[in-house]
């Protein structure tokens, strides 16, 4: 395995974990069986990340389209992640990490908030990774709550019109409070962003392979993040004014 300098590692790690459905029936297998070995790839994921000391790591489990997948697929999707939770609870207790939810939580299942709110409420004391899971999330309906929000807030006088900047609507996202994502992994050879974190990709280092997300494994994951560690980040400065400023090179 390439040697890793724990020095320029993302601080925040994004995945897009596609490509389950297709190495189901690339095996005769159904889909929600590769939901469940991709259930497998999401363990080994967050146990790798938190034990190289990435800070943030935010996976897109559930996207506000895949509503329209068929029901049963939807059901055995929603039943994975409780089981999954309810799992791994144990374990991030044990690896300090703390759960987090973006998306639209008033479309999920109540059994599957009560599920999520009572990881959350156990983890909220960790002090190391911050595990957030997109569920029912969508970048444009994420774009548009924080607008209707802001709207809101100005009409009631909590905050005037002209005080909105880039700071102050990044924090009506679903997001406030984590950094912007310096690495992007989409497993399965898909080149798209498909409506993930539109705004917070902004300067995001997009990474694609072809393997399906089940079959991702240590090795890929090492070899995405030493392919990170390889880059020049410029902000749109240039290449000569980041050399001269080290403490962005890293950011
Ligand atoms: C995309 O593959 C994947 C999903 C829609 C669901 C992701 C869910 C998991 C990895 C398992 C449960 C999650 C957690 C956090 C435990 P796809 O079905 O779109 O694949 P395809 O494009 O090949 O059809």
């Amino acid at each position: 395995m390439m040697p890793l300098d724990p020095n320029k590692l993302p601080i925040h790690l994004a995945v897009i974990m596609d490509g389950n459905g297709r190495w189901a029936q690339q095996r005769m297998l159904k889909r929600i069986v590769g939901h469940q070995r991709g259930a497998e790839t999401v363990k080994m994921v967050v146990e790798q990340s938190s034990l190289l000391g990435i800070k943030y790591l935010t996976l897109f489990a559930f996207s506000s389209e895949n509503w329209s997948r068929p029901v049963l697929e939807i059901r055995g999707l929603m039943t994975l992640l409780k089981k999954y939770i309810r799992q791994e609870t144990a374990r991030m207790m044990r690896k300090n990490i703390r759960y987090n939810v973006i998306g639209n939580r008033s479309d999920l299942p109540d059994d599957v908030n009560e599920t999520l709110d009572e990881a959350i409420r156990k983890t909220s004391g960790n002090t190391g990774m911050v595990l957030t899971l997109a569920l029912s999330y969508g970048g444009r309906q994420e774009l548009s709550r924080a607008a209707a929000k802001l709207a809101k807030d100005a009409i009631e006088g909590k905050i005037s019109y002209e005080d909105i900047d880039v700071n102050i609507f990044g924090s009506y996202l679903d997001t406030g409070g984590l950094p912007d994502p310096d690495f992007l992994i989409r497993t399965s050879g898909e080149m798209r962003i498909s409506n993930f974190l539109l705004w917070q990709l902004a300067y995001t280092e997009l990474y694609f392979t072809e393997t399906n997300w089940p079959d991702f494994t240590i090795n890929e994951l090492h070899k995405a993040l030493a392919d990170f560690q390889s880059r020049e980040r410029r902000f749109g400065l240039t290449s000569d004014q980041i050399n001269k400023r080290g403490d962005l090179s890293n950011a």
